[in-house]
């Protein structure tokens, strides 16, 4: 069945998702903070106002609480002719919410995306413990990552 015939909505964010459970969504991923509305739309309209480089999805349930959610950016670089690198970023499905496939929806439509707006590949990153969901979703280990925290 599809999303749709199961009740659930696949959707951009939008500004009136803060009120939607949006952030407590993204709890189950990492610290989010207690951001003010104020301080939301004003990151919220800085992506909308790049609309063709940041593209954040929600799926919401038949009460239009957002369940899931995940974001693809599109890197521009000079190499590769000028390649489109996609990135995909915070994926979240509620606890309460996983193992029904929403996770995979949400991955096949960023990666549907990145490819529709001209990207030759798109990357993650993530724990071992996610190795397995991705290589469901189609992607294969490459390259390991780095960071410098502050
Ligand atoms: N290890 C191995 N296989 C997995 C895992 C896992 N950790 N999670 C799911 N799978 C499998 C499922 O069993 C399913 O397999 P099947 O098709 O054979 O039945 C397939 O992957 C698809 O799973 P979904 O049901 O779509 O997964 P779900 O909706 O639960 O979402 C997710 C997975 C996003 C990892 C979710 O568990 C979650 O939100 N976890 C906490 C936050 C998190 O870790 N997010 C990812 C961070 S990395 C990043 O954001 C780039």
């Amino acid at each position: 069945a599809s999303l749709q015939e199961v009740g659930y909505t696949i959707r951009p964010l939008r500004k009136s998702d803060y009120s939607a459970g949006y952030l407590d969504c993204l709890r189950v991923l990492t610290t989010v903070g207690e951001p003010s509305e104020a301080a939301f739309n004003e990151r919220y309209e800085f992506m909308a106002s790049r609309n063709d480089t940041y593209y954040i999805l929600v799926i919401c349930d038949s009460k239009s609480k957002v369940v899931g959610t995940g974001a693809a950016i599109v890197e521009r670089k000079f190499i590769h002719n000028m390649g489109l690198v996609g990135h995909i970023e915070d994926i979240a499905v509620d606890k309460n919410q996983q193992g029904k496939k929403l996770g995979l929806r949400i991955i096949q439509a960023l990666d549907y995306l990145a490819a529709k707006v001209g990207c030759y590949k798109c990357i993650l990153d993530c724990s071992e413990a996610n190795e397995g969901f991705y290589v469901k979703c189609g992607f294969k280990r490459a390259g390991l990552e780095m960071a410098h925290y502050y």
